[in-house]
């Protein structure tokens, strides 16, 4: 059966694609949609033309299985262009997400209409890339240049309704809306149609909102470069004519499609699609999940809770003694406030994720909990105890999980009923923002286990990522060679802040000496003590220096830096100068691109490790641990990709 078919009701003609999963653009959609403008141009039988898609969304995007292809005719904006030149107006008619080629498709039409959960964008920029059908081009002279310029240099999608508000969309449907749509076309049809978006003018701007808009989007994009093309593309669209526009936006189109920065991104982009499904789980079931307990109410435990809310599921928080349940309690209506003071939870929703927490110190309330996160304090005899209670009150099916960031998972289960219910899952802080969980089975794990932890991830939008056991797992054990390697280049005289320019200039939102200064450096220097109380040969380093000295970062108003009250911005400082002073041994002189290199191969290197113990399945494991888990720049690729390349340049 062909992908694009042909309808009629009456002299509305109803065009669908149905190319699953999400209706792609591969070639013969593009050629079966070229081939019906020709056969409904040459039919006078039809007066309109709705353009819908079958299945679960509207035209999702390119068909990424040709990414990596020399592009096949019939182009994309040739055939955005016949639509909209078409002798019949086209309709579109989307539901679920008209998103890149499928929005410049929709574009090409005179309306578009949407259900009122549907989405569009142009989400190119995520890809290393512009729009290439025209995006640029027709969504300043739709909906005016500020509302492309968020659209197309952000890549986030919007709404229907927002979109109805911006002007993207014509008419958000409710009911049925292929019905809708055919009512809409015969209505609008006695009216006057409204011109082609390439026959009308384009809007302006002045050369002031352009620079205020660069300036703003180089800030954000910390060296990403599709962003601020994007951005060059709509200003060009709006200076000059349409056909010269669209020939600049192709141009830019296909010179980020050969670039490094799409590449890596395309590398993340296919990492991330089969994190969630590893094969050796295929047929496996993973176990209902109703509901969840989180052991500890702290900085996890709360942010654990939170997460699991905004997935929907009832969580009973349990902790030590009253006051601590209601810490923990406070700790959760803190994460909802802040949530709905940056506008991504409105009041009756964090009321509503509040009420359906259960604080506690009674673990007999877990008799019927799926699911148990602990998120005690990182000590093995207080986390035993806990599953050793864990053990007594929960269903003998029920999966028991730590979020241990060090600890021996298999010591932590040691005389656990049931062991093979019993896994890792390590969170990230904050544990309702940031994406990436590890899950970390023990050899007794059974798949069941293992795939109940995958589809956790998957209800709380989490990358998954299977790590096996060592001392910080994947991401905790690059983090500690990471800031090692930092210190050995203090060491041999490299400016504590030139390493961390460095690394903001690679792409972190932050360098190692900051970043640890912000988090406390003591969590750090207490497991190195603990190692060395329990016999373990740890070599002092320049942290337990500073903080022997009581500097234990911001909250101690220094730390690798200075800080005035109030103040987040780190000020060299000369007390760690004195400090660490006798240890340093100047080395030769290295500039900001060979400290990156520097620090990005030793992740790497401590990945290469990791991966042949493996501790990690594969490279892009580790990849998206470092992205998703510790702000490594997307645009970059990750580590292992990073090196692969054999990227000695950091551009
Ligand atoms: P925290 O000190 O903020 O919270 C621990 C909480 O556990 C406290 O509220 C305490 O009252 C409670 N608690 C202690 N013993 C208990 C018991 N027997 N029953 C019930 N509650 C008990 O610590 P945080 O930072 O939340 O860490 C918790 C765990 O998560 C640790 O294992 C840590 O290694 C791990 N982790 C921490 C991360 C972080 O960035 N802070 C990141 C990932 C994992």
């Amino acid at each position: 059966m062909s992908v694009v078919t042909i309808a009629r009701e009456g002299n509305i003609a109803v065009v669908t694609i149905d190319n699953p999963p999400v209706n792609a653009l591969s070639q013969a959609v593009r050629q079966g949609l070229l081939d019906a403008v020709t056969a409904l141009d040459g039919d006078p039988d039809v007066s309109a033309v709705v353009l819908a898609c079958a299945g679960r969304t509207f035209i999702a995007g390119a068909d990424v299985s040709e990414f990596d292809k020399p592009p096949q005719p019939p182009h994309l904006p040739d055939v955005v262009s016949a639509i909209e030149l078409a002798a019949k107006p086209w309709i579109a008619a989307i539901h679920g997400s008209a998103l890149g080629g499928g929005f410049e498709v929709a574009l090409g039409c005179r309306f578009r209409l949407a259900t009122v959960d549907a989405s569009v964008g142009l989400p190119e920029v995520t890809l290393g890339l512009v729009p290439g059908a025209g995006g640029t081009v027709r969504t300043p002279r739709l909906a005016g240049v500020e509302a492309a310029v968020d659209l197309v240099t952000t890549g986030k999608p919007v709404r229907a309704p927002r979109g109805l508000e911006l002007g993207l969309i014509d008419s958000v449907v409710e009911g049925d809306l292929r019905t809708a749509a055919i009512a809409f076309a015969r209505e609008r049809l006695v009216g006057p149609l409204p011109q082609p978006l390439s026959l009308r003018p384009a809007p302006t701007a002045p050369d002031a909102f352009w620079t205020e808009a660069e300036a703003a989007i180089a800030k954000r994009a910390k060296g990403e470069v599709a962003p601020l093309k994007a951005l060059a593309c709509l200003r060009r669209a709006t200076e000059a004519d349409f056909a010269a526009a669209m020939q600049f936006e192709r141009a830019t189109f296909l010179e980020l499609r050969a670039s490094s920065q799409a590449a890596a991104l395309r590398h993340v982009f296919f990492a991330e699609r089969a994190a969630p499904r590893p094969a050796a789980l295929s047929g496996v079931q993973a176990l209902p999940l109703r509901n969840a307990a989180v052991i500890g109410g702290g900085t996890m435990g709360a942010g654990i809770a939170a997460a699991l809310r905004d997935a929907g599921l009832p969580v009973i928080l349990i902790e030590r003694d009253n006051a601590a349940v209601e810490r923990g309690i406070a700790n959760l209506k803190d994460i909802f406030a802040s949530a709905v003071k940056r506008g991504r939870l409105t009041e009756a929703s964090a009321e509503a994720r509040l009420a359906g927490v259960l604080g506690s110190t009674d673990y007999a309330m877990l008799a019927d909990t799926d699911l148990v996160i602990e998120a005690v304090f990182e000590e093995l005899s207080v986390k035993r105890q806990v599953f050793a209670r864990l053990g007594r009150v929960c269903r003998p099916d029920a999966v028991l999980a730590t979020n241990t960031s060090y600890l021996d998972p298999r010591a932590i289960a040691e005389g656990l009923p049931n062991p093979g219910r019993f896994i890792g899952l390590h969170f990230f802080s904050p544990a309702n923002v940031m994406k990436l969980l590890e899950i970390v089975p023990t050899p007794q794990t059974t798949d069941t286990t293992l795939a109940t932890g995958f589809a956790l991830s998957r209800m709380l939008g989490k990358v998954p990522v299977r790590a096996g056991i060592c001392e910080g797992f994947i991401g905790n054990r690059i983090l500690k060679r990471y800031r090692a390697e930092a210190e050995a280049l203090v060491r041999q005289g490299v400016a504590i802040a030139a390493v961390d320019a460095a690394m903001r200039g690679y792409g972190f939102a932050m360098g190692p000496f900051e970043a640890q200064d912000l988090g406390g450096l003591d969590i750090a220097f207490l497991q190195r003590e603990g190692a060395r109380a329990a016999g373990q040969d740890v070599p002092e380093t320049l942290g337990d220096i500073l903080v022997r000295a009581g500097r234990k970062g911001q909250k101690t108003g220094g730390g690798w830096y200075d800080y005035k009250p109030g103040d987040r911005r780190p000020v060299p400082s000369d007390e760690v100068t004195r400090l660490l002073g006798a240890l340093i041994e100047p080395g030769p002189a290295l500039n900001a691109e060979a400290i990156a290199v520097h620090l990005v191969g030793a992740m790497a290197r401590e990945g290469e490790a990791i991966l042949a113990e493996g501790i990690a399945e594969k490279a892009s494991d580790i990849d998206l641990v470092e992205i998703h888990g510790y702000g490594f720049p997307r645009w970059r690729g990750g580590p292992m990709f990073h090196a692969a390349k054999g990227a000695g340049s950091s551009s």
